[in-house]
């Protein structure tokens, strides 16, 4: 099967994910059916839709026109046989686990052999939810995040039998719609962003409880600090920038310091880590452009200082 093979996409679940999902999917010219349990779930959804697309409009990212074309593209429908004739499938239904495998079982039987079922899971793994299909090869996980009509990155993780092709696929038709995949290498429960972000979520619960600040700063704090880098680096790009690389030994005595923050790390995990840190090198910057890719970070922040907080300052 090839990209161009993908022509009409079904969405299963029309709720807070569901409806967002089809609109990109919708946006950017794929025939797309939403399937809920009934006509009042999938009218709310269709409203939510057009909600959506107004507000597109309204902010100058889309014309009235393309947004007609997107809804005009969506079908809403209670009749889970109307899924069968989608070459993609993205599951997004309510996250309990028997109800997933019962409609991935379903959508296997419905389904021709070629199509792929995508799951919008939250914290499950393909090992739970399409234990029972027969397709193993082309069922994938794809992680949206709220909401997921604009939110740009979106987490593909395999199954223990996901082909190459499979994954491959999927990661190129969330490109086609201006998606930005992040590949998660094996099959981790929760996934990989939402690891990340549940580690900082659940820090933050943690200090307001012991009293460290009011629930306002810390949201202030994250938003104006290091959130403020965020949309140029990440993690492991500013570790790259700061030069701490160049002192891979002052960088292990911090590790060291700070293992108690990797609780249940494995040894061979810990090992892996050690013997990269001690290599003295970047993660995947070029250190020929650091100075360049810092000139270029620095004016992007500088453009969101000015447009966020402080205006032209003449
Ligand atoms: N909300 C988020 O921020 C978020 C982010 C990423 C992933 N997810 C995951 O996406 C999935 C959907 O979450 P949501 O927030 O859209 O939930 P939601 O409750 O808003 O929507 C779920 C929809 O699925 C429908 N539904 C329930 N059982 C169904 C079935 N058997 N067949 C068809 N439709 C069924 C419901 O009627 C509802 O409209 C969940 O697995 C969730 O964990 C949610």
């Amino acid at each position: 099967m090839k990209l161009s093979d993908i022509k009409n996409i079904g969405v299963a679940g029309g709720g807070a994910m569901g409806f967002g999902i089809a609109i990109n999917f919708a946006l950017w010219g794929y025939p797309t059916v939403v399937f809920d349990l009934n006509d009042t779930i999938l009218e709310k959804s269709a409203q939510r839709v057009k909600k959506g697309l107004d507000i597109f409009i309204t902010e100058g990212l889309i014309s009235r026109k393309r947004a007609d074309e997107t809804f005009n593209r969506l079908t809403f429908t209670s009749d889970i046989t109307r899924l069968a004739d989608n070459d993609y499938i993205t599951e997004a239904i309510v996250e309990r686990l028997t109800d997933k495998q019962e409609l991935f079982n379903t959508l296997d039987a419905l389904c021709p052999p070629q199509t792929i079922i995508a799951s919008n899971t939250s914290g499950f793994v393909m090992s739970d939810i399409g234990k029972g299909v027969k397709r193993q090869d082309k069922v994938v996980l794809t992680h949206y995040f709220s909401p997921p009509h604009f939110v740009p990155g979106v987490e593909v993780a395999k199954g223990p039998g996901t082909t190459d092709e499979t994954f491959n696929l999927t990661y190129d038709l969330l490109k086609q719609v201006k998606k930005i995949p992040v590949r998660v290498l094996k099959e981790c429960p929760g996934y990989l962003l939402n690891t990340i972000q549940a580690a900082l979520g659940s820090v933050a619960i943690r200090l307001w409880a012991e009293g460290v600040a009011s629930a306002e700063d810390i949201d202030l704090g994250v938003r104006t600090s290091f959130g403020f880098r965020h949309p140029h680096e990440g993690p492991m790009m500013h570790a790259d920038l700061s030069g701490a690389w160049k002192r891979p030994k002052d960088l292990l005595a911090a590790r060291a310091k700070r293992n108690v923050q990797m609780p249940g790390l494995s040894e061979e995990a810990r090992e892996r880590l050690y013997t990269r840190l001690a290599d003295g090198r970047t993660w995947f910057v070029d250190p020929d452009n650091i100075d360049e890719i810092i000139e270029i970070r620095d004016r992007e922040a500088i453009r969101r200082l000015k447009e966020l907080y402080w205006g032209r300052v003449d």
